[in-house]
């Protein structure tokens, strides 16, 4: 919120050093002016080119309708809650997909079981490509934000909807909504400009695509850096647009209330995770062997290496101290790595772990489970006792999310989606329960690790519990019960 104010202040401050404070007055309002009128003539326009709002009529903004994601999960869960709690409003999706609404609906049912039984109607829009950002190779995101506004009044052209709901986060688009007389709610995963980014620029590291070139020159730096600010400003503004805000996470609730201008606070509304299934695992397991699972992709973010220090730490205690009780399951215990191997630098990471594995004297309990089937995860997080995760920083982490449904006590990073979101204690009257444990350097883990081998049956019991309770969180009753309670006051009323 502060930056949508702070940017202009800072400017007007400028100005006024360095032309005098009739200048700014004048300016200023001069500038009001012009924002006035081209707002006016806007709203003139849209109200004579685009047909009669159609009443009691919701649109979905979701150019990749047809995709297998996690953005077109949250796109299904919440048509199919809308359809549930209010039968008679119409749901339009405005997709640039050639898929007709029913392929749409069949593909919702392959990819993510969503069976959407009564009708909806799909707006096709011709100009996908507007939002690709292949087709701006500078500017991106300016083109890409010009292109989603000419891709939404393609789609508002066609049907003019009561309330229209962006799920991919175009906030650009917005504005326009608003003048034609339409309330619009978002829910927005990942915001388009972050403050971390704006930081990035600023200190000219080329990351990204914030290519050398430009890291390396001082004016071109100062020009990004620019364009950065005067993007993100009217970014903050088009997303003030929004009726009603809601948010993945508190990672991106934090980014949206730094840079939006808005009162409100966003409505924290997680999305909907596929853990039913795992729900159903029995907490209570026969656990002769045990062992640790880690279920993520074989990419070099996730911290492998930290995850076979540790484990590999906690056998070196166990053995130096062959009379403590909890050294026997210890030295009997395995850790087992889950992932997939996309292309050969997956096999290369996992050769690479396999190599440290054995330097660290631990090859030969630690098993490499590649490329397996969802009832093979199943089984394998159905019989063990903790669940390794070792990214910094990472936004969510549905692998956590993933381990709690299924009874696996969580051992993650102590940052970001885990720590914020995820495995939090459970407070009630009678004190707390913990859900798993959070953990950031290597001492940490290994102890962690032997206290989650060392639990005995009922203390296991509970915090595997509490941990599954806290899942449902992410479930996709919790989501439709959050999502229908946020655009409850700008639904049409029917
Ligand atoms: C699909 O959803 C139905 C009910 O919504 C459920 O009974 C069934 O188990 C699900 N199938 C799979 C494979 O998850
Ligand atoms: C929110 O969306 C972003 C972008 O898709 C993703 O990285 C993040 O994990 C999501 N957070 C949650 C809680 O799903
Ligand atoms: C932009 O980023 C993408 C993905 O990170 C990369 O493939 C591409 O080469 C980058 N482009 C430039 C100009 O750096
Ligand atoms: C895993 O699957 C990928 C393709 O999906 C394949 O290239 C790779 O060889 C497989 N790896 C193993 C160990 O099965
Ligand atoms: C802690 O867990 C126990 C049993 O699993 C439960 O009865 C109790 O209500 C929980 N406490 C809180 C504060 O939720």
């Amino acid at each position: 919120m502060l930056f949508g104010l702070a940017a202009p202040l800072a400017f007007l401050s400028l100005t006024a050093i360095a032309f005098g404070w009739e200048f700014t007055l004048f300016f200023t309002l001069g500038a009001s002016s012009v924002v006035l009128t081209i707002g006016l003539a806007a709203r003139v326009w849209l109200k004579k080119t685009l047909p009669p709002k159609q009443e009691g009529t919701v649109a979905f903004f979701h150019p990749e309708a047809s995709g297998g994601g996690g953005g077109e999960r949250v796109l299904w869960v919440a048509v199919q809650a809308l359809q549930k709690a209010q039968p008679n409003v119409k749901i339009v999706v405005f997709s640039a997909s050639k898929y007709s609404s029913q392929q749409l609906l069949e593909s919702a049912a392959d990819r993510f079981n969503i069976s959407i039984t009564a009708s909806i109607q799909v707006v096709q829009l011709a100009h996908g490509d507007y939002v690709s950002p292949g087709r701006y190779p500078r500017f991106t995101l300016l083109g890409q934000a010009i292109g989603s506004v000419r891709l939404a009044y393609e789609g508002l052209h066609q049907l003019r909807p009561e309330l229209f709901i962006d799920t991919s986060g175009w906030a650009f688009t917005y504005p326009m909504c608003r003048l034609s007389g339409v309330r619009v709610a978002c829910y927005v995963h990942y915001p388009t400009v972050s403050t971390d980014m704006l930081q990035r620029v600023r200190q000219r590291k080329s990351l990204y695509n914030n290519s050398n070139r430009v890291a390396d020159s001082r004016p071109a730096s100062w020009v990004k850096l620019l364009y950065y600010y005067v993007f993100a400003w009217f970014y903050s503004m088009a997303g003030a647009c929004a009726n009603v805000v809601m948010v993945n996470s508190s990672w991106t609730a934090r980014h949206i209330r730094q840079l939006w201008w808005k009162l409100e606070e966003p409505h924290r509304v997680f999305p909907p995770c596929l853990t039913a299934d795992l729900q159903r695992l029995p907490l209570d397991r026969k656990l002769k062997h045990l062992y640790l699972v880690s279920v993520a992709q074989f990419r070099p973010e996730k911290d492998h290496p930290l995850q076979l220090q540790a484990y590999a730490e906690a056998r070196r205690w166990a053995q130096a101290n062959p009379q403590d009780r909890s050294s026997e399951a210890i030295l009997a215990s395995r850790l087992k790595l889950v992932g997939s191997s996309r292309n050969a630098g997956d096999e290369a990471a996992i050769s690479d772990l396999r190599r440290l594995a054995a330097q660290l004297g631990i090859a030969d309990t630690v098993d490499f489970h590649v490329n397996v089937s969802f009832s093979e995860l199943r089984m394998l997080l159905g019989n063990a006792v903790a669940g390794l995760h070792t990214m910094v920083d990472e936004h969510f982490g549905i692998s956590v999310v993933e381990y709690m449904a299924a009874g696996v006590v969580p051992i993650a990073h102590d940052s970001a989606g885990p720590k914020e979101d995820i495995v939090q204690m459970e407070a009630g009257k009678g004190g707390y329960n913990i859900t798993g444990y959070l953990c950031s350097t290597l001492e940490q883990y290994s102890s962690a690790i032997i206290e989650a081998l060392s639990l005995d049956h009922t203390s296991r019991l509970k915090i595997a519990a509490a941990a599954r309770r806290k899942a449902l969180e992410f479930s996709d009753e919790r989501f439709c019960r959050e999502f229908l309670e946020a655009v409850q006051p700008i639904l049409p009323s029917l």
